[in-house]
Formats: structure tokens, C-alpha cells, sequence
């Protein structure tokens, strides 16, 4: 099958959405943070892009960014399982990333479950860098850490 497609979420997709965090991103931690109704807030929010990976109504992954002045928070990003390593993180991270650098936003911050290797490694290689761990980050039960990437030097790469 070809590459899904990237788009802006619309309220149909927040259920699916909220249940690939559940499932991807906050499995066995005590509540269910991004539930249906606080992803289709997001995707209504003027700040707050929702973006999806997806073959009409299937979606495969998303991702959902806050923008401030200067910096943006990658709030949450998966891929279904089947369509991990294929790029589609990638391709929505540079989606972000574009969509930030036009918005004049300088830094993206993150925070992720410290345990998980494989989303660092991931946001190794897209060029963040660990700037803080925070314990009890989530409901006071579990480490994150959180990692950053200054977009301004993409802009001097692109203009150098
Ligand atoms: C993290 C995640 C979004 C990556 O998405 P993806 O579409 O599989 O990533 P890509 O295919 O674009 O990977 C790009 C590079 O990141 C690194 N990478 C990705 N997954 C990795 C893994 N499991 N182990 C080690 N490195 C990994 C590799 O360098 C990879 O390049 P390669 O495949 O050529 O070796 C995906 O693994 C996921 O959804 N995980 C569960 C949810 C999660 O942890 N989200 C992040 C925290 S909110």
C-alpha cells in the first residue's frame, strides 16, 4: 500500500486518535490523559495543530503540537505498530517543523516516558538533545525526560 497521507485532524478523528495514545503513549499509566474529548479540544484550538498520517479515515499516526511566541510542544506522536519504521514520524516531524518555522517559533520541546529508548533514540536522530529529566513527571508516577531542538539553525543550514 502507498504512503498514508498527511492532514490537519478534523473531530472525527479524535476518538481513534485519543485511543492510539491510550494504547501507544500512556499505556499503564493510572487515567487516560488524552481522552476523546480533550483531543477534539485540541483539534479545535487555534494554537494546536493536530496532524494525522492516514489513508482517508485509517489513520497510522499523528501527532498533536502547541504553538506559543517562540516555542512550540510536541504534546504527543505515534505510529501504529505496523507502520513504525517507515518514515512516517519523520515525515511528520519535518511536517511540524516546516509549519513551526513559518509560525517564527525558534525551539520545540518535548517530554517522554524516560524509559522509552526507542522514542529517544527516534528523537536523537531527528537532532533533539536531552535538556532536563523530571521525576513524577507524569501523575507523580513515572520519570520523563525532556529533550529540545533549536529550529533557527535549520533556517542558517538552509540560508548558509
Ligand atoms: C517513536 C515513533 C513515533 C517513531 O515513528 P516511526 O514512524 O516508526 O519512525 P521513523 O520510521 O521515522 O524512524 C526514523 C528513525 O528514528 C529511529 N528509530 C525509530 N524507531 C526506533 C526504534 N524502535 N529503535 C531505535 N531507533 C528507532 C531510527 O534511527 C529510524 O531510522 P531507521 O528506521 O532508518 O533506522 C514510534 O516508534 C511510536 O509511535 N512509538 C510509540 C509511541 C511513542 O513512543 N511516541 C513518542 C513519545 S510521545
Amino acid at each position: 500500500m502507498h504512503a498514508p497521507a498527511l492532514r490537519l485532524a478534523v473531530p472525527s478523528d479524535a476518538t481513534p486518535v485519543a485511543v492510539m495514545s491510550r494504547a501507544l503513549v500512556e499505556d499503564g499509566l493510572p487515567g487516560w490523559s488524552w481522552d476523546p474529548q480533550r483531543v477534539e479540544r485540541a483539534i479545535r484550538a487555534r494554537d494546536t495543530c493536530v496532524l494525522v498520517a492516514a489513508h482517508g479515515s485509517a489513520i497510522g499516526g499523528f501527532a498533536i503540537m502547541n504553538f506559543g511566541d517562540t516555542q512550540a510542544h510536541l504534546s504527543l506522536l505515534a505510529v501504529l505498530p505496523s507502520q513504525q519504521r517507515k518514515g512516517i514520524g519523520t515525515r511528520m516531524m519535518a511536517w511540524l517543523e516546516e509549519s513551526a518555522l513559518v509560525a517564527g517559533i525558534e525551539k520545540i520541546n518535548l517530554e517522554l516516558r524516560a524509559n522509552n529508548q526507542a522514542a529517544r533514540e527516534f528523537y536523537r536522530a531527528l537532532g533533539f538533545v536531552e535538556s532536563a529529566s523530571l521525576p513524577g513527571y507524569y501523575q507523580g508516577y513515572e520519570a520523563a525526560l525532556r529533550m529540545t531542538r533549536d529550529i533557527r539553525r535549520q533556517i542558517s543550514n538552509r540560508m548558509g
